[in-house]
């Protein structure tokens, strides 16, 4: 990837306090975006933001709950407001509450639907009308909309149910508005990540995280940045190539 690929581009990562949207922010901005940062914890990403700037780059950092409609749509206009267009949506933000459905506690089914599905459909929807027209008025005449599902989202294990649930249902979002917007140059991209290490199964209670810990134990997992450099690959394809799904598993996850 040169340099310059996504000059006079604006990219919105959300979930970029921490893991894959950090290190996604990091790389698009390397690339010439400009990045909105978005995400609840402020702090981090202001400092995420002086990181960018020292390296040459411009970021935008921006305190917001995507599963709150009214904070994911003030992000997307404030994002479009100071830094001027928008050509990239990354749909990062996300939460792995992982446990057998058998007396689940249902507040972590309702964070998983709230911020994995709707604060995704939220951001898209804000911002959509934003891409279509970035993809009609440059420089790149396409832009992308990158949704972040998972391993989980082609193949439900026992323990994962709500979580295969709603990565699934980004993977039909995602395939739906394909169809819908492909024809006016704004290309819709799924990747899917296996084990990754990042913050992600911290919240989970202490006996599922022992299980996760577990599955993974004697494994070499992926970092952050494995997964950046294959949206970086997604977005900055010529205009006439779509990337619509991108699997990257560690190399010894089995399923
Ligand atoms: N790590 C893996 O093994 C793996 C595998 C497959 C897929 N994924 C997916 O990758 C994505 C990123 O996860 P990660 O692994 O990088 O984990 P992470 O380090 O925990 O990052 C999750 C990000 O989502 C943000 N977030 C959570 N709730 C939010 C909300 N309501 N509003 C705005 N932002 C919110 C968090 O920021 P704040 O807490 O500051 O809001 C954080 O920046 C997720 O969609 C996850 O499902 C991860």
């Amino acid at each position: 990837m040169a340099a310059t690929d996504l000059e006079g581009t604006v990219a919105l990562v959300t979930g970029a306090s921490s893991g894959i949207g950090e290190a996604t922010a990091k790389v698009l901005a390397d690339a010439g975006a400009a990045v909105a940062l978005v995400a609840r914890r402020g702090e981090r990403l202001e400092k995420l933001g002086g990181e960018i700037a020292a390296a040459g780059g411009t970021a935008l950092p921006i305190e917001a709950d995507v599963s709150e409609r009214g904070q994911a749509e003030a992000a997307v206009a404030r994002a479009v407001a100071e830094l001027g267009r928008l050509d990239v949506l990354v749909n990062n933000a996300g939460v792995m509450l992982l446990g057998p459905i058998v007396e689940a506690p249902l507040e972590e089914w309702e964070r998983m639907i709230d911020v994995n599905l709707l604060g995704l459909l939220y951001t898209t929807h804000a911002a959509t009308p934003q891409l279509l027209e970035a993809a009609e008025k440059g420089p790149r005449e396409v832009a992308d909309v990158v949704n972040i599902s998972s391993v989980a989202g082609r193949i439900a294990r026992r323990g994962s149910g709500v979580y295969n649930a709603t990565k699934h249902g980004v993977g039909a979002f995602s395939e739906s508005l394909r169809q819908e917007v492909t024809r006016r140059h704004v290309r819709v991209a799924l990747v899917e990540p296996g084990a990754v290490a990042t913050e992600l199964q911290s919240h989970n209670r202490p006996e599922v995280k022992e299980q996760i810990e577990k599955r993974f134990e004697d494994m070499e997992i992926l970092r952050a940045e494995d997964i950046a450099d294959a949206i970086a690959y997604v977005v900055t394809r010529p205009r006439h190539m779509a990337v619509n799904e991108v699997l990257v598993r560690p190399t010894q996850q089995e399923a």
